[in-house]
């Protein structure tokens, strides 16, 4: 049981009951469940439905993406997955949006025999943990999908990882937190508001006073750098750099894939996510290099590169976008929610590789802990408290102000 530090309060006139500091998938959905419970929601971001789910591939990799020493995680990325044509469907039906929703699998594959013994290891951890995936022989890969490379030596098949539209996701959630009153506020937070040793809401960068009940702080990579937090309270969360590609199928090359197909190349992960409406997206480095957002020429090459490996096909694609994000990377990899040890505030970042994945629990989870002031049991491994007096993550160069927000 962790100590309850906040109190579902409702906030006096003139202030929200729940404030929450960013406005990207996380932020979203967090304001959007959180106002269906019926309390009064403020969402600051100066560009709602921005931030890393603009160049997010959408894959719900719960089981591709396993990791040793992340059973805790697993818990939470399965569960998000059940949840998720649920919770698309209400989402479809509250904001009138689709969001790509595809139920048509992974197949993970290996190029060479270090490949495969690495695919091979992954296959068992994912036996012993309960999981669905079977083995295929390089054939039977490319029986699944004709576009693979002759090379391919096998592969795991894995058909309850899904994917979705991160693009389509946010903005559904925009119009759906404007449906159910969510007030969105085009502005930056410049610092978080403490009095009497309780968070209060926020000042925006022209100085207007934002007062809450309760604060959320949802602000992917830039999390750990509100003005105002606390030290101790500040989560340590960095950015994790990840460039993607958008190439075209066209309409005579259909179905170029029907699934996710993925592998691990020289070490690298890269993968090819396939949409309904003919865009493949290609993704993605992996690269600590603090606040920096550039695609670079080398970035799009290695890329390329290893998509080639994989689908040597795809060089006949017309390349339609380039674009790099920062995912919010946690110290175990795990995202941060609910009360912090400041009464008034709460977290709902750090999500690394998982914040598609993990959007529908989070929303469910920040309601219920805005609500209650406890998280509910499935979330509680996650509470901040664990890094209670960690060091924020040493990242540079720092951004000029919190408003530097990239993506
Ligand atoms: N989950 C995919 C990525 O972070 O690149």
């Amino acid at each position: 049981m962790h100590p309850r530090t906040t109190s579902p309060t409702k906030a006096p006139p003139g202030t929200s009951d729940v404030l929450v500091v960013g406005g990207g998938i996380i932020g979203l959905v967090t304001a959007w469940r959180t106002a269906q419970r019926g309390l009064s929601v403020t969402v600051v971001d100066p560009e709602p439905g921005g931030g890393a789910a603009q160049v997010a591939a959408g894959m719900l990799a719960a089981v591709t993406e396993l990791h040793y020493g992340e059973q805790a995680l697993l818990g939470i990325n399965l569960e998000s997955a059940r949840r998720y044509p649920a919770f698309a469907a209400e989402l479809t039906e509250a904001s009138g949006h689709g969001l790509g929703y595809r139920a048509s699998g992974t197949l993970a594959v290996a190029l060479d025999s270090d490949d495969r013994a690495h695919l091979r290891e992954l296959h068992d951890l994912q036996r012993r943990s309960g999981l669905d995936s079977q083995w295929l022989s390089g054939r039977e890969c490319r029986r699944l999908e004709p576009m693979l490379a002759p090379g391919v030596r096998g592969g795991l098949r894995v058909d309850g990882d899904h994917q979705i539209d991160p693009r389509r996701l946010a903005a559904a959630l925009v119009v759906a937190c404007e449906r159910v009153g969510v007030v969105l506020h085009r502005a930056w937070a410049e610092r978080l508001s403490v009095a009497g040793d309780r968070a209060r809401g926020v000042v925006l960068a022209d100085g207007t006073e934002l007062g809450a009940a309760q604060t959320v702080l949802a602000a992917g990579s830039l999390s750990g750098r509100l003005a105002g937090v606390p030290g101790g309270v500040l989560p340590p969360v960095r950015p994790v750099k990840g460039q993607v590609l958008r190439l075209t199928v066209p309409k005579a090359y259909a179905p170029f894939l029907s699934r996710t197909v993925r592998a691990v190349v020289r070490g690298s992960h890269v993968y090819l996510v396939p949409r309904e409406n003919g865009e493949l997206v290609v993704g993605a480095t992996s690269e600590e290099l603090g606040w920096d957002t550039t695609v670079t020429a080398g970035g799009v090459y290695e890329l390329l590169r290893d998509a080639h490996e994989l689908v040597p096909g795809i060089t006949e694609l017309p390349l339609t976008e380039t674009c790099a994000g920062l995912r919010p990377g946690s110290p175990d990899n795990a995202p941060l929610l609910g009360p912090t040890r400041l009464p008034g505030l709460q977290l709902a970042t750090g999500h690394y590789r998982n914040g598609v994945l993990l959007t529908p629990l989070t929303g469910d989870v920040m309601a219920h802990a805005l609500t209650t002031g406890e998280l509910p049991d499935e979330a509680r491994p996650f509470t901040p408290r664990r890094f209670d007096g960690a060091a924020p993550a040493p990242v540079s160069p720092r951004p000029q102000s919190f408003t530097e927000q990239p993506v």
